[in-house]
């Protein structure tokens, strides 16, 4: 889940987006560590919170049981929206050494009904949390939505309803003008692919027992091109607001972003369904971000087995005057790509892991953090970068509790490799100002609860007891050789 734009015009217009930039690059690079709403804050019904559409799928439908085995909610989570919890992870966060905390808002914390009336106890919460973050010297990095829809909008067909547009410039308003003068860093979005394309299909046949997990068709993929579409337009939308009304700071939007490589690189087929899953996963989100319109290898496809997808020429205009002060990458692996006649468009989309030491999210090739980043740097004018989300989960070898110590090898592993990679492409000109952990704490993993371990601190679900894992005092340190 490509073309350039002038730099001649740029420099002539005094656009925001420019003014951004300029102004981002005399700030240090960013070491960080991130987080989302759902997957950490629990407190599910506290201080008037509207239910999210991930409150229904765990309570109502218990969809991490076919996964895990276990009916698992994000109910209590690791308890961090109640303040004396929250004051201790801060603490843990300013030892580490870190500059930024990005973490995303609960929509139905700050508008129950989705849209309409405010919850100014949501909107205090988390005035009260940016206050704390800055005053421990942590910048607040806001995502305004990683997944957790209030229900009442996911009632009226969520991102597949085109009024989707105005609910979240509304909600994103709300936002600018409540936290405007003190967060400077806004994310519109976390992973448009994974939430669209994957997640929510898998979810529906789950709910609908259509079909088994992970067997999806050509057209339930192809549909969710509508909500991608009109969650694009909401990005774009937003964009243009927020530097309408020259907020300070930045805007952009996070994309999980996988190369593709064909599994077998001298099969022909392989090689072709490698570059239509590029193009899925990679090129529908870059393609419109940065260069205003759809790849036209994928549009075709998709309006194939969605006849009803539409976008028009204005929409292309919008995406073409309103692009991201900044490309938020999440980069866990590579997708390894074969044909498969029996799966969505003939292609294997959930990519093949040949190691035998098994990460969660696909197999460990820091190298490809590399190329990613240089072909962003070379194709799409070489944005302001930063990695919103970098990490790893290998299973309970890893994160295995002994004597109240954590050694988690394959973890540090993984992060020092990562961090070594990223900085070489940024030597190499890649416009790369910021590196983000994910995830500060072990958390929520969605579909898989609690059975997935992805903290660089070790959370004992229990006690809500937080242990700094070996891969926590690793990152330290790289932090501290770089900031020398
Ligand atoms: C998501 C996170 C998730 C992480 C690990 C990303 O896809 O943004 O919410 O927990 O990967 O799988």
């Amino acid at each position: 889940m490509n073309r350039l734009f002038s730099f001649a015009t740029l420099l002539m217009c005094s656009c925001p987006v420019w003014v951004s930039a300029q102004v981002s690059k005399n700030q240090p690079f960013l070491w960080g560590v991130a987080s989302a709403s759902y997957q950490v804050e629990g407190a599910y019904q506290a201080d008037g919170k509207g239910p999210s559409n991930w409150d229904v799928y765990t309570n109502t439908y218990h969809v991490t049981e076919g996964f895990t085995g276990n009916s698992q909610t994000g109910n209590v989570a690791i308890n961090a929206y109640d303040r004396s919890q929250y004051l201790k992870d801060i603490t843990l966060m300013k030892a580490l050494g870190v500059t930024s905390y990005r973490f995303s808002i609960s929509w139905a914390r700050i508008l129950p009904g989705g849209t309409g009336a405010v919850n100014e106890k949501g909107i205090q919460h988390y005035n009260q949390f940016i206050d704390d973050l800055l005053a421990s010297g942590i910048e607040p990095m806001i995502t305004l939505f990683h997944w957790d829809l209030p229900q009442a909008l996911q009632e009226k067909g969520g991102w597949m309803n085109p009024e989707s547009v105005r609910w979240f410039e509304d909600y994103a308003n709300l936002i600018f003008k409540s936290y405007g003068q003190k967060v400077k860093k806004y994310i519109t979005f976390n992973e448009p692919y994974v939430d669209n394309f994957l997640v929510t299909p898998i979810i529906n046949n789950m709910i609908n027992k259509k079909n088994p997990a992970f067997v999806l068709t050509s057209e339930q993929i192809a549909e969710r091109a509508t909500a991608v579409h009109h969650l694009l337009l909401a990005n774009a939308t937003v964009i243009r607001d927020f530097h309408q009304k020259k907020m300070k700071g930045m805007i952009g939007i996070t994309l999980s972003l996988a190369p593709t490589i064909p599994l077998d690189a001298h099969n022909p087929d392989d090689v072709k369904a490698a570059i239509i899953k590029d193009g899925m996963h990679n090129r529908w989100f870059l393609d419109p971000l940065f260069k205003g319109k759809y790849p036209p290898d994928i549009l075709q496809i998709y309006q194939q087995y969605n006849t009803q997808f539409k976008r028009s020429a204005a929409d292309y205009a919008l995406f073409a005057a309103n692009k991201p002060d900044f490309l938020g990458i999440n980069f866990y692996a590579p997708d390894y790509i074969s044909a498969n006649k029996d799966m969505p468009f003939g292609i294997n989309l959930f990519g093949a892991n040949p190691d035998s030491v098994k990460m969660f999210n696909g197999p460990v090739r820091p190298e490809f953090l590399y190329k990613l980043l240089m072909r962003i740097k070379d194709e799409y004018n070489n944005p302001v970068m930063i990695i919103t989300e970098n990490g790893a989960g290998f299973g309970e070898g890893d994160d295995k509790l002994v004597n109240n110590i954590v050694e988690d090898p394959l973890r540090v592993n993984y992060i020092q490799r990562h961090i070594d990679t990223a900085m070489q492409a940024k030597k190499d000109g890649a416009n790369l100002q910021g590196y983000t952990v994910w995830s500060i704490f072990d958390n929520f993993e969605w579909i898989f609860g609690y059975s997935r371990r992805f903290g660089i601190v070790y959370v004992n679900f229990e006690t809500q007891e937080r242990i700094p894992k070996k891969s926590y005092w690793a990152y330290q340190k790289i932090i501290q050789s770089y900031k020398k």
